[in-house]
């Protein structure tokens, strides 16, 4: 996990790319305790208004009661964007919603990291690309995301793996236009 002046669950390379490209509409899938998703916001809202800034995540929230959703949920009030939560298995959550979402300025790759459940999270990422959308795959380094990342097409996508200082290997893939 990431670290930077930020605080700890902060990724200096996002954080850079959405002060650099003025980021305002971003997706996480695997937002754990909600901390990346604070800083980005925090980044985004150095260029923009909060009410202009959209945050959407995906997690498990952990089990059968909504208490780790409202810690995010409580976090994320206070940064005063707009936001959505979606809670469950983002193999079905994502699908189920992903025609009433917004194109995005960045996705953050990061939940399960099971060959299955990235594939589909890039299947279902790519409906939410417009021609300048950065996604990031967090652990390229892992079988699961690394299989997903080598076989996307190089003649539709560009693809650079970065090696950021004190984090772990990550993709970055923007359509080729
Ligand atoms: C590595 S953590 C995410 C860290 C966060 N992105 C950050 O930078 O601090 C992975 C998260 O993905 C979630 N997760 C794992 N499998 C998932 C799945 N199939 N669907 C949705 N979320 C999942 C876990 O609950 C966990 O919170």
């Amino acid at each position: 996990m990431g670290s930077s002046r930020l605080g700890y669950r902060s990724h200096s390379f996002l954080n850079e790319y959405i002060q650099r490209n003025e980021c305002k509409r971003m997706m996480e899938i695997g937002v754990a305790d909600g901390e990346n998703a604070r800083n980005m916001i925090r980044v985004a809202i150095r260029n923009f208004s909060p009410e202009e800034v959209e945050y959407y995540g995906f997690d498990l929230f952990g089990g059968n009661n909504d208490f780790k959703l409202s810690l995010v949920r409580q976090k994320l009030k206070e940064m005063k964007c707009k936001f959505k939560l979606f809670k469950g298995d983002s193999v079905e959550t994502l699908p189920e919603v992903v025609e009433t979402l917004p194109k995005m300025s960045l996705i953050f790759i990061d939940g399960g990291h099971s060959h299955a459940t990235v594939k589909s999270d890039w299947e279902n990422s790519k409906c939410l690309m417009h021609n300048e959308t950065a996604v990031f795959f967090h652990n390229y380094d892992f079988s699961g995301p690394k299989m997903v990342v080598d076989n996307i097409p190089r003649e539709n996508y560009q693809v650079k793996i970065i090696h950021p200082k004190s984090d772990s290997v990550t993709a970055l893939v923007k359509k080729r236009v």
